[in-house]
């Protein structure tokens, strides 16, 4: 450097100290440093609208640029649910996901299964923009997206097309080999090595905004995703859709259950895909029975509950200047009223009905006391666009802690404690 003048120098030096924060930044964030993506990362996403970030983030786990963060097992984590064995028990939750693009990116962040849609039969826009509202300062979001979707073709084809190291190119007339064998240890191989196993992937079915019969919409996706999903669900709980949540009523829900059963019942596959419901926390007392009454009735019928879509409810603590918007609001500010609604469906089913939690979950604790509550597995939404990846790793750290703490080896021991300590309260009183 000794014939390089005083600007040379000093421009060389600029280069090599940016270059170097240049690499410190690139492997924080392939590495998925919490700390960076927490001051870092998150807030300069946070400088794009909603709905910008969020499918930048669908289109970086499509392309598969996630944190190459460290995956731990952790044995306790492990459940079994429908005879389903799941790695760990935190799933995305719909939304997210909607039209199945980034599956395999988000399984490989760690989710131990994605649930992709909603999915309308027919495409649809959903509502005009800007539709989806950060209130960073509630750590909660506002949506009133009502349903944006590719439609069941489209989004069928990207499911099917994932599928083919284990089904092969063709949509086999006689489906009767979509099935269980991607699951068996025959399963198969490429260059010798056993594909491994295509992860657990739920579908949720909404409906056209113009669709009269509602019914009609959720027998043609059980028709169609009945085959692949690893489980179903009837998502009559979005606030976005006119009429949508008036199909929790008693008669309606027995109607609709009774026609989607049915149509299930046509598939060819020999153990169906379980039927979930997901239902809204802004249900009264009596919904709640209700609801509980109807899925109580079918043996072997309705599978799972999922506790709970947005709410429609404000509560007078929220700060953000976002709060009056209209639609489903979900994160912190939902958390406790999901966790009740999740104990009292527990408690009206006696616990004979498994349940997906999710509502405001952002740490192990959050987690913890939902399995407490009654929820076999759990979801998050949310929380996952304020913190980013390196929130998987750490729930996964602090439940097991909690459960290694408490003395527990498996999660499943954990589902409905609070009615268990509630119900020995009563005998001893
Ligand atoms: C932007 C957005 C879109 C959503 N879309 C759907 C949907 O299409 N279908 C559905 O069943 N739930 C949908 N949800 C609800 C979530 O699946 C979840 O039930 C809710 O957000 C509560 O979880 P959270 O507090 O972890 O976000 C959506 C949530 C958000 C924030």
């Amino acid at each position: 450097m000794g014939g390089l003048s005083r600007a040379q120098k000093i421009k060389s030096g600029l280069q090599i100290v940016i270059g170097g924060h240049l690499v410190a930044a690139g492997i924080a964030t392939y590495i998925g440093n919490e700390k960076w993506y927490q001051h870092v990362v998150m807030p300069t996403l946070r400088l794009l609208q909603p709905e910008t970030a969020h499918s930048l983030a669908v289109k970086c786990a499509k392309h598969g640029i996630i944190p190459q963060m460290k995956t731990v097992q952790y044995e306790s984590l492990k459940t079994t649910v429908w005879g389903k064995q799941f790695e760990n028990p935190i799933g995305l939750a719909a939304g997210f996901d909607k039209n199945g693009e980034a599956v395999d990116g988000m399984l490989k962040m760690g989710f131990g299964f994605v649930e992709v849609g909603s999915i309308t039969p027919q495409p649809q826009p959903g509502n005009p923009k800007p539709r989806m509202f950060r209130l960073t300062q509630d750590q909660a979001i506002i949506n009133r997206c009502g349903f944006n979707s590719d439609g069941h073709d489209t989004v069928y084809d990207r499911l099917r097309t994932r599928l083919i190291p284990w089904l092969g190119p063709v949509v086999p007339d006689d489906r009767n080999m979509l099935n269980e064998n991607l699951w068996s240890p025959d399963r198969p191989t490429i260059q010798g090595k056993h594909v491994p196993a295509p992860g657990i992937v739920g579908v949720n079915l909404g409906k056209n905004k113009d669709t009269k019969d509602a019914a009609v919409d959720y027998i043609a996706g059980v028709k169609k995703f009945g085959e692949l999903a690893d489980y179903l669900v009837i998502n009559v709980s979005s606030p976005n859709t006119p009429g949508l949540r008036a199909l929790q009523g008693k008669e309606q829900l027995t109607k609709l259950i009774d026609q989607v059963l049915a149509e299930r019942a046509k598939l060819s596959r020999k153990i169906k895909p379980p039927l979930l419901v997901k239902i809204s926390p802004d249900l009264t007392e009596q919904d709640k029975a209700d609801v509980a009454f109807v899925v109580g009735r079918y043996k072997g019928g309705v599978e799972g509950l999922i506790v709970s879509n947005t709410t429609v409810a404000r509560s007078p603590s929220l700060k953000s200047r976002w709060k009056g918007e209209e639609g489903g609001l979900s994160g912190a500010p939902l958390k406790e009223k999901s966790t009740q609604t999740i104990r009292d469906m527990y408690r009206l089913t006696q616990g004979r009905i498994p349940i997906i939690g999710v509502g405001g979950i952002s740490t192990g604790q959050d987690a913890y006391e939902k399995f407490r509550a009654g929820a076999s597995l759990i979801q998050v939404y949310s929380a996952l666009s304020f913190a980013g990846p390196p929130l998987l790793p750490k729930m996964k750290a602090e439940l097991a802690e909690i459960l290694e703490k408490e003395g527990i080896t498996s999660i499943s021991e954990v589902v409905g404690a609070d009615l268990k300590t509630e119900s020995n309260h009563a005998v001893a009183a």
